[in-house]
């Protein structure tokens, strides 16, 4: 490859960069979300992700837990429900209220879409369901939104579209509040603790969710009697966080560095364990033997 030619697609590159971070967690955090909900999959929830996953998966879900991102751009009427906006400064999430898009169309937020897909799921055992659904992508669907739910800026103010128009500089690079929760955080904690190799991190995370949080691992997973899904307490957790950690001391035109960094590592760490144990939780209880048996 010539000069002209390496030049030329490292100014793609930087251009791909500088597109605002609307995705969600960027491809390492739904990587990892997925990873670690692979190791809280019932037997039964197992065998239905492979069978539903598409061929080049090879039997990973975590190889497309980011596929509703790549496909953001090219299927228009998906980019609304990656998140769910809020009233500016009210720090707190209403279904009712805010899960409609820019058009005011109802559902259409990333809460709506977590209900949709769960409910195209769970006819997994209809015979016919294949007629209805795709439930293929479904499932890809899902897991990516209850990975975004809690990515606590993807519930964040209407006025700053979730922090995506708060300029902000992260150590020298000048980007946007939101992209430093989508990704740089995450980027940074690789460089800095886990040698770039984010299956380090996700063994750590892996070991704080049996040794750290296991106390709190049966209130993630629970879920409210006789529901299969409960994207709602997730979206009031996250805009509390973006609250008391995103937003805070981070003004438009600030610098954030070490104190910021070090301070919110340790929230986006949990937000990906919980959604990894909560993404399992939610397969289990949509694929339980149970369910089909009852169907029958
Ligand atoms: N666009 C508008 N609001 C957004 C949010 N909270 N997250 C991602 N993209 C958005
Ligand atoms: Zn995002
Ligand atoms: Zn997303």
């Amino acid at each position: 490859m010539g000069g002209f030619e390496v030049l030329w697609i490292g100014r793609v590159i930087l251009l791909l960069q500088l597109v605002p971070g609307i995705l969600g967690w960027g491809k390492e955090g739904h990587y990892t979300i997925c990873k670690i909900a692979e190791g809280y999959l019932s037997e039964d929830a197992s065998a239905a992700v492979k069978e539903l996953l598409p061929d080049h998966a090879e039997g990973d879900l975590a190889s497309v837990c980011s596929w509703a991102d790549e496909i953001r751009f090219h299927f228009h009427w998906s980019g609304p429900l990656h998140y769910v906006d809020t009233p500016d400064f009210r720090c707190n999430y209403s279904y009712c209220r805010d899960c409609h898009d820019t058009a005011g169309h109802k559902n259409r937020c990333v809460t709506g879409a977590i209900y949709n897909y769960t409910m195209q799921l769970m006819s997994y055992s209809d015979s016919n369901s294949e007629m209805k659904y795709n439930l293929t992508e479904a499932l890809m669907f899902l897991s990516h939104f209850i990975g975004d739910v809690h990515q606590p800026l993807h519930v964040g103010f209407l006025g700053d579209e979730g922090g995506n128009t708060i300029t902000i500089r992260w150590y020298k690079r000048k980007t946007n509040l939101h992209h430093v929760w989508d990704t740089m955080i995450i980027e940074s904690a690789l460089k800095t603790f886990y040698s770039k190799d984010l299956s380090i991190m996700i063994q750590a995370i892996q070991k704080n969710i049996t040794d750290g949080w296991s106390d709190e691992f049966l209130l993630w997973e629970g879920c409210a009697l006789d529901q299969t899904v409960c994207p709602d307490p997730y979206a009031s957790e996250s805009i509390n966080l973006a609250c008391k950690f995103a937003y805070r001391n981070a003004t438009p035109g600030s610098t954030l560095g070490d104190d910021y960094f070090l301070s919110r590592l340790p929230v986006v760490e949990k937000r990906l364990a919980q959604s990894g144990v909560r993404l399992a939780a939610t397969l289990n209880r949509i694929f339980s033997s149970r369910q089909s048996i009852s169907q029958e």
